[in-house]
């Protein structure tokens, strides 16, 4: 052997040697892919800010990994969903992906997931299919089904003593399935649907429908919008003069993180949603505080669920010591799991969704203020899950 090769075969006994120690100190690399344009963007915003903040808390480290992050705008775009997903998957060659807002966007994210067994962590969108006939055992959700966030509503409608009324959403999975739940919860209440309303993503021309809404004379409207879609829809509902005379209700989206921009156009308006500004609890006081600082911005529903979403992945990765390759004793954690959030602590059903209490709430000022819990331990019914 000559010097060179006798230092080569060195090296690499030593780098042999080294290769666990190296690959437990390895970072973990979480793709984070949201909308940070759109409609959609000040829930991206919020979500990689709970995220963050949560990771920071933890010293910048899960399961003992620092975390590096690969970031994608999605746009909140179906289109660009496939190739938005795999620059994370092949191109970054990431270790978890956390994402997204938009339920058409989580489906193509879910898809990709399950057919390269990637970690996937869905920090918003509630497209029932996530934990329904495409759950997977890397496949976990911090936030809600379209389901569950809706149908909550139907029953409060119909136990509020309204019998017929009138939905307006936007035309795609989410709105579809948020009215689909809905109409189930109040027709099991003696309610009744007039009119389906819809509108294409993420189109803010109201006039026409609010016209129709005002000509059918509904006894109530349900309604599901989101971000500056939410925004606009309050504001004209109001400046319509209809919330004087037919009250407006839907899943706490409507005026979650909206309410500085809707104003008085809101006040008064009831929501169901898993969060609400008043919960007052030790747990939610210190993570409202912890975010004010960190952010200099009221925290959401959205930087709740980003929040959870990394606290989520800091427990699969505490239970196998970073290596996230362990997926099934990774998914064993969660799901046997207590998790501490500032909603309230959860479990997760077996499909890897929230079951969790949905609050019914009430806009005071700018805040979505408790009445009650409108649920108690809401379990998304997982349909066609097979896991
Ligand atoms: C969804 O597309 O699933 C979605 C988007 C925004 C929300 C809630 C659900 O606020």
């Amino acid at each position: 052997m000559n010097r060179r090769n006798t230092l080569a075969a060195l090296l690499a006994s030593a780098l042999l040697a080294a290769g666990p120690a190296v690959h437990a100190q390895a970072k973990l690399k979480v793709g984070v892919m949201l909308p940070f344009t759109g409609t959609f963007a000040a829930l991206g915003t919020a979500i990689d800010n709970g995220f963050k903040l949560y990771v920071q808390e933890q010293g910048g480290r899960l399961g003992g990994r620092e975390i590096e992050y690969f970031v994608v705008d999605d746009e909140s775009d179906p289109a660009k969903a496939t190739d938005n997903v795999n620059k994370l998957i092949n191109r970054d060659k990431v270790d978890v992906i956390v994402g997204t807002v938009h339920s058409g966007v989580a489906m193509a994210m879910a898809k990709a997931a399950r057919d390269s067994n990637t970690m996937l962590m869905v920090p918003n969108a509630g497209a029932d299919a996530v934990t329904g006939p495409m759950c997977a055992p890397n496949i976990f959700r911090s936030s809600f089904s379209n389901w569950q966030s809706a149908y909550a509503m139907g029953v409060v409608m119909a136990k509020r003593g309204h019998k017929r009324a009138v939905s307006l959403t936007w035309k795609y999975a989410a709105g579809d399935e948020m009215v689909a739940a809905f109409k189930e919860g109040f027709e099991k209440g003696g309610g009744q649907v007039l009119k389906q309303l819809n509108l294409p993503f993420p189109n803010v021309e109201f006039q026409a429908l609010l016209t129709d809404i005002a000509a059918t004379k509904p006894d109530s409207v349900f309604s599901f919008f989101a971000g500056g879609g939410a925004v606009k829809f309050v504001k004209d509902y109001a400046a319509a003069g209809l919330n004087k005379t037919i009250p407006l209700y839907g899943p706490g989206f409507l005026t979650d993180g909206t309410l500085e921009a809707q104003g008085d156009s809101a006040q008064g308006i009831l929501t169901t949603l898993h969060y609400a500004d008043s919960l007052g609890t030790p747990r939610d006081n210190a993570f409202r505080l912890a975010y004010v600082k960190a952010y200099k911005l009221q925290p959401d529903v959205y930087a709740v669920q980003g929040y959870d979403a990394a606290q989520m992945l800091g427990i699969g990765l505490a239970a196998v010591k970073g290596d996230i390759t362990k997926r099934a004793e990774f998914a064993a954690a969660l799901e046997k799991a207590k998790i501490d959030s500032p909603r309230g602590a959860f479990t997760l059903s077996k499909a890897h969704n929230p079951v969790q209490d949905i609050y019914l709430r009430k806009v005071e000022g700018k805040q979505n203020k408790v009445v009650e819990v409108a649920i108690k331990a809401l379990a998304d019914p997982a349909r066609g899950c097979k896991m």
